[in-house]
């Protein structure tokens, strides 16, 4: 039995949203000590076959933490402690924001997934940007910023508004990814129109933002997926994240919590957002970061295969603990050597026609 099987059942007695936070205070106390150190030992599987290089960074392994879990950059070097390859902070908005009243994170147990309508709760770029900037020669691992539009500004304006926040957190951020698929902020969704997109993205090149990637919804309907691949290739963006939550409840979901509004995340989005990597990876040249049900090797595997360079993860971290990222690394290597890859690039869309 692992710590995190006596921890568990204490934390899910919480509500998510607190448990969370008690989490994070406890991240926050642990990064400022020597148990960094012993985390690391821990933790971290350091093999170069797990090294991966996309956009311009080097990634000691592929899988990262995904936006959401440390929204206010306060635990990346924790987070690599741990044994994650990269972490991404945010989402991150121009103006701070308390996101939607509470309860907003909901545990789906018996599917192993979360529903959250959050809100893009968060310290706003300012605050996020001057931590990021103190702390960015402390992460061993690339960081990158997840970028959003704050709740009261319109489609109009959401160009002049990213580059606020893109502004504040550049000196920080490793890299930077434009997300335009929060189901939980009013008309968020729509900015993935193609001449929204095209507005925000070429102000963001306009600013010197680099690397920059796309973070797509798995709603979107295949035709919406092309035109934003489209884009990707014609503004030459460094990469695709496929994919955020999502509003439908996949037939088979058996708790009660399915029915919260929300964004939907863990095992059942599993298949969907695999098949949005393997759709993005048919169709654009620059790196996929999978995201979206990834809590073993092999889930891991499947998106690295599918056309993955990266995966990422949060809902897996909750339900599995803090050796999820060990336990994965370990996994990979297994089955690296199984089929014969020498490293998980060599596998990288080895399922792809
Ligand atoms: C998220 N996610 C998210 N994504 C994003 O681009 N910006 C954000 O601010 C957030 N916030 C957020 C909060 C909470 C509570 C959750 C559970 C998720 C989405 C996340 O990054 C990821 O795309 C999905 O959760 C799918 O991955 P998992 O959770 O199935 O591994």
């Amino acid at each position: 039995m692992n710590a995190y099987q006596l921890v568990k059942p204490l934390l899910f007695g919480l509500p998510a949203e607190t448990a969370h936070d008690a989490v994070h205070a406890g991240m926050r106390v642990a990064q400022r000590t020597p148990a960094a150190r012993a985390l690391r030992d821990r933790y971290v599987v350091d093999d170069d076959r797990l090294r991966v290089d996309a956009f311009g960074q080097r990634f000691p392994n592929p899988v990262g933490v995904a936006a959401g879990f440390d929204k206010n950059a306060r635990v990346p070097s924790l987070l690599a402690s741990l044994g994650f390859g990269h972490v991404e902070v945010g989402g991150v908005t121009a103006e701070p924001q308390s996101g939607n009243p509470r309860p907003r994170m909901f545990r789906l147990r018996e599917d192993e997934a979360i529903v959250n309508r959050m809100g893009l709760n968060n310290n706003g770029a300012d605050v996020v940007g001057e931590r990021l900037a103190a702390a960015a020669p402390d992460a061993p691992v690339p960081v990158g910023v997840n970028l959003a539009k704050s709740e009261h500004v319109s489609a109009d304006d959401a160009p002049a508004d990213y580059r606020y926040t893109y502004e504040r957190v550049a000196e920080g951020g490793d890299f930077f990814v434009v997300n335009v698929s929060c189901p939980n902020s009013e008309g968020f969704r729509e900015l993935q129109n193609r001449d929204s997109m095209a507005a925000i993205l070429s102000t963001l090149r306009d600013a010197g933002a680099s690397p920059l990637l796309v973070k797509l919804s798995p709603d979107l309907p295949d035709p919406a997926v092309e035109d934003a691949l489209d884009l990707v290739t014609e503004l030459g963006l460094d990469g695709v994240i496929a994919a955020n939550t999502t509003t439908d409840r996949p037939e088979g979901l058996r708790s009660h919590n399915r029915a919260e509004e929300g964004g939907l995340s863990g095992k059942p989005l599993e298949p969907r957002a695999t098949g949005m990597v393997r759709f993005a990876a048919e169709r654009v040249d620059v790196p996929v970061v999978g995201v979206g049900g990834v809590f073993t090797a092999e889930d891991a595997y499947r998106k690295i295969r599918a056309g993955a360079r990266v995966v990422q993860l949060y809902t897996g971290l909750v339900y599995r603990g803090p050796s999820i990222a060990r336990d994965i690394n370990e996994g990979l290597l297994d089955l690296l050597e199984r089929d014969g890859f020498d490293s998980v690039e060599d596998a990288v869309g080895a399922d792809l026609d």
